[in-house]
């Protein structure tokens, strides 16, 4: 799961999907980063912790970072909350079947219109935010699983 600062966005998809993964029983990781480092080594902004609180998710153990081209290596999905990390994160690698691990994580729900998940972190909107997220990781675990 990656958005821009890896403490708004990111953090909340993340949480969404390990509660899911759990109640599913399915033997998958998810992680989550950020495309840059202003706020690595940060806990997730304290309104998407909220959030996840109030739908019964703990993301306190969470610490933002700066993704990787390892991560093309480790995961096989790459899910962009925007056009702008699905851009920055594509121009990373080079060979196709990196390239072709990035997707718009909201094409879940919302096939071939790459929806954008919008950035909460100056105007709010979290519980919209997380709304959308957790629609998209309801449909990713039944179309990936
Ligand atoms: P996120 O939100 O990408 O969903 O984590 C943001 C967090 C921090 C900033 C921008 C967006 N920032 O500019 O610091």
């Amino acid at each position: 799961m990656v958005c821009l600062g890896n403490i708004c966005r990111s953090p909340l998809a993340q949480g969404i999907l390990e509660n899911k993964i759990q109640s599913n029983k399915l033997d998958w990781t998810v992680d989550s980063a950020g495309t840059a480092s202003y706020h690595v080594g940060e806990l997730p902004d304290q309104r998407s912790i909220m959030t996840a609180k109030e739908h019964g998710i703990d993301i306190t153990d969470q610490r933002s970072r700066k993704v990787t081209k390892d991560d093309f290596d480790h995961f096989d999905l790459i899910l962009a909350m925007d056009a702008s990390n699905y851009n920055n994160l594509r121009s990373m690698v080079h060979a196709e079947e990196k390239v072709s691990k990035v997707k718009m994580i909201l094409n879940y729900a919302y096939p071939n219109e790459n929806r954008q998940v919008p950035d909460p972190y100056y105007d709010g909107g979290f519980e919209k935010v997380y709304k959308m997220l957790d629609e998209a990781c309801e449909k990713l675990i039944v179309e990936e699983s």
